[in-house]
């Protein structure tokens, strides 16, 4: 594996913030970018707030994203949003598998490949989540899971287009719970999805894929967790609604990855 490659955080604003803590949040975050050297930024707001978003970060490193997208790319879909009208408004990343999805709305391992395919279509880039319950992780069925995820999010892929996905490990017991996976619990599965990419798409484009981790990740375990070798970043959930918490996570990572690269 080549050098280590920079910090990528995402932060997942879910069903939070109105425009006007868009506003602030934004604002602060924007002004924190000089001091990131190369760190990736990519925040992902609510619908509501993509417009006021993309304004704002019009002149900015910071990336846009959104949480969701239907498949189909326009038609008679009510309540549902598509590819290109999130490219429209300025997003370059969609959240496509995230498990609060699977769990509360049914989505399924063919419905996420469907959103992968429909994302790529508009030149979005997908952040592809995958991750294993409770129950599967103390029955030993962690890996089994996380590849069985992999193959259905990523059916039909081409090795062009492996390059533009994220892939993110979200251990749905660490999510809001405050019990992060172990540096160690999660570059096991770090590993075992870059071997995944490896052996579909070939070891160049396991070394350039991005890998992020998800589930209770804070200022105090972000260090910890970029200096393992597989893990390249953040999936941020809660600690990504303060620029208190979200700033220092991204230094943090920072910090491991110029003692490590
Ligand atoms: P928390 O950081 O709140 O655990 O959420 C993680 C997550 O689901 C990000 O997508």
């Amino acid at each position: 594996m080549p050098e280590k490659r920079p910090p990528f955080v995402v932060g997942n604003w879910k069903m939070h913030m109105t425009v006007s803590e868009t506003r602030a949040l934004l604002d602060s975050i924007v002004k924190a970018v000089p001091d990131l050297g190369t760190a990736r930024i990519v925040v992902i707001p609510p619908f509501t707030a993509l417009g006021e978003a993309a304004r704002l970060l019009a002149n900015s490193s910071v990336a846009l994203g959104a949480q969701n997208l239907f498949w189909e790319d326009k038609g008679a879909f009510t309540g549902e949003i598509s590819g290109p009208l999130l490219r429209d408004i300025g997003c370059r990343y969609v959240v496509v598998g995230h498990s609060e999805r699977r769990q509360f709305f049914g989505e399924t391992d063919i419905t996420v490949n469907k959103r992968v395919h429909a994302a790529l279509r508009s030149a979005l880039k997908p952040i592809v989540c995958v991750g294993e319950i409770l129950e599967e992780r103390d029955a030993g069925r962690t890996m089994a899971r996380v590849r069985t995820q992999f193959d259905g999010a990523l059916e039909g892929i081409s090795p062009e287009d492996i390059r533009k996905i994220v892939l993110a490990y979200e251990p749905v017991w660490a999510i809001g719970t405050g019990r992060t996976a172990t540096p160690g619990q999660a570059e096991d599965v770090h590993a075992v999805l870059r071997e995944k990419i490896a052996e579909k798409y070939g070891k160049e484009a396991a070394a350039c894929a991005i890998i992020l981790y998800g589930g209770s990740v804070k200022p105090a375990n972000s260090f910890s967790l970029f200096r393992e070798k597989n893990i390249d970043g953040f999936l941020v959930g809660g600690a990504s609604l303060e620029a208190e918490s979200f700033i220092p996570i991204m230094k943090e990572a920072m910090k491991a990855y110029k003692e490590v690269a």
